[in-house]
This record gives structure tokens, C-alpha cells and sequence, in this order.
């Protein structure tokens, strides 16, 4: 397994229900080190470019005003496997598939309010880091 680093995001609605510092203790409990790591309110056209592959979908909209109601953290994850283990721990996109245990099991509420993005890939990976970080609030590194 090669080390990786994973984009995520502790979103609105698990920022409003207090739960960043229990997100990421369960985070660093899985073995990830945090490498970049910062509070941001998201403005729509940030959230619009961010989710830009998402535009066609009817709940486009939905996302869009879901993303930017309330401050999102932002994050760089590292760990061998990083992108995999991630969309592992934070469990199914629907909260109510997701495995017990899991972020969103834990901490969403439906497929929209769902506490937790992820990358999807590696190359995704690379293309959300360098959206919301600049090289120099990233830990060397990978
Ligand atoms: P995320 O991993 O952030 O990437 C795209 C998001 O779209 C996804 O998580 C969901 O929160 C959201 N999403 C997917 N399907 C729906 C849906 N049917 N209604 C609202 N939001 C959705």
C-alpha cells in the first residue's frame, strides 16, 4: 500500500452539531495524520466550481445552498491508502446505509446532510487539495 494524502471536509451540518472535534478524533484514531487543515465559509461560487462535475444533477442547487449555509473545515488527510480508508470511514453517502461506526452513520443526517466529502480518487485527490490549499499551508510531504 503507498502513502497518500485524501481531500476532505467536515461539513455545515456537522459543523453546527459541535461534532469537528469528535470527526477527528475518530480520524486520527483510524491511523490518518492531519496535513492541512482550515475553518472557511465556502461563497457559492467556490462551492459551484468545487462541485462543478456535479452541475447537471438535479440536486445541484440543493448542494450548492447546503455547502454554503454555514462554515465547512477543510482538510488534508495522510495515511497508506488514504483515499480508500477515508471513503471507508466515513461509510456510504446515504447516512442511513452507511455501516455503524461510520462518520456519516454517526454524524449525518440524510444524503444531502451527510457531515463528511471525500475525494474519490487520487487524481481528484491532488485537483481538491490544491482548490482550497496553497502548497505553503501543507505539510511537506507525500
Ligand atoms: P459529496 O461526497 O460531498 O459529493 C457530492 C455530494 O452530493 C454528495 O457528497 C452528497 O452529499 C450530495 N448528494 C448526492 N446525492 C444527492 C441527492 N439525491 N440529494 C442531495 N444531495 C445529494
Amino acid at each position: 500500500m503507498a502513502l497518500e494524502r485524501t481531500f476532505a471536509i467536515i461539513k455545515p451540518d456537522a459543523v453546527e452539531k459541535n461534532t469537528i472535534g469528535a470527526v477527528l478524533a475518530k480520524t486520527e484514531e483510524a491511523g490518518f495524520k492531519v496535513r492541512g487543515l482550515r475553518f472557511t465559509h465556502l461563497s457559492r461560487a467556490v462551492a459551484e466550481g468545487f462541485y462543478a462535475v456535479h452541475k447537471a444533477r438535479p440536486f445541484f442547487g440543493e448542494l450548492v445552498e447546503f455547502m454554503t449555509r454555514g462554515p465547512v473545515v477543510v482538510m488534508v488527510l495522510e495515511r497508506e491508502d488514504a483515499v480508500a480508508q477515508w471513503r471507508t470511514l466515513m461509510g456510504a453517502t446515504d447516512p442511513k446505509k452507511a455501516d455503524e461506526g461510520t462518520l456519516r452513520k454517526l454524524f449525518g443526517a440524510n444524503v444531502g446532510e451527510n457531515a463528511t466529502h471525500g475525494s474519490d480518487s487520487l487524481e481528484n485527490a491532488k485537483i481538491e487539495i490544491a482548490y482550497f490549499f496553497a502548497a505553503s499551508d501543507v505539510a511537506p510531504g507525500v
